[in-house]
C-alpha cells in the first residue's frame, strides 16, 4: 500500500497543454504530466490521484472529497486561481498542505494573474518552470509529509 495518497488537481484549459499557447505553457501534454509524476511519485513510495477539470464546482467536490482520500494536494486551479473563493474555502475545509503550481511564470504577464485566492492557504507556490514545477511540487511535499 502507498506510504502517502497526493491528489494533483489541474483547472480549466490544462486538458489542452501541448497545444495551448505553447510559448506560454511548453509542448509537455497533461498526460506525459501526469506519467512523469506518477513515476516520481512510486519512487517515493507515493500514489498520485490526477484530475483536471474544466468545471469549477467538480474541483471543489474533489477537494472536499481530499479529506478523506488523500494526505495532500498539488493544484493548478488555472484561471480559477484568480477569480474562485469556492475553492478558496473548500481548501480550508480540507485542511491539508496545498502546494500550488503554475506553469508560467504569473509575474510576468497580465497584472490580473498576479492575485491568486489559493497562496493564502498554500504551503507555498511554484510557478515559471513549466512541467517540472509539478516535480518540484512533489519534492516540496517532502517536508510536509511523515
Ligand atoms: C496557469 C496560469 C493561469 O493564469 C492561467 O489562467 C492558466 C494556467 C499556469 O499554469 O501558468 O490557465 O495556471
Amino acid at each position: 500500500m502507498a506510504k502517502h495518497t497526493i491528489l494533483a488537481l489541474n483547472g480549466p484549459n490544462l486538458n489542452l497543454l501541448g497545444t495551448r499557447e505553447p510559448e506560454i505553457y511548453g509542448s509537455t501534454t497533461l498526460d506525459e504530466i501526469a506519467q512523469a509524476m506518477q513515476n516520481a511519485a512510486s519512487a517515493k513510495g507515493w500514489h498520485i490521484d490526477f484530475r483536471q477539470s474544466n468545471h469549477e464546482g467538480e474541483l471543489v467536490d474533489w477537494i472536499q472529497q481530499a479529506r478523506d482520500s488523500a494526505d495532500a494536494i498539488i493544484l493548478n486551479a488555472g484561471a480559477y486561481s484568480h477569480t474562485s473563493v469556492a475553492i478558496l474555502d473548500a481548501l480550508h475545509a480540507a485542511e491539508k498542505p496545498v502546494i500550488e503550481v503554475h506553469l508560467s511564470n504569473l509575474f510576468k504577464r497580465e497584472t490580473f494573474r498576479h492575485h491568486s485566492y489559493i497562496s493564502p492557504v498554500a504551503v507555498g507556490l511554484i510557478c515559471g518552470f513549466g512541467a517540472k514545477g509539478y516535480l518540484l511540487a512533489l519534492d516540496a511535499l517532502e517536508d510536509c509529509l511523515n
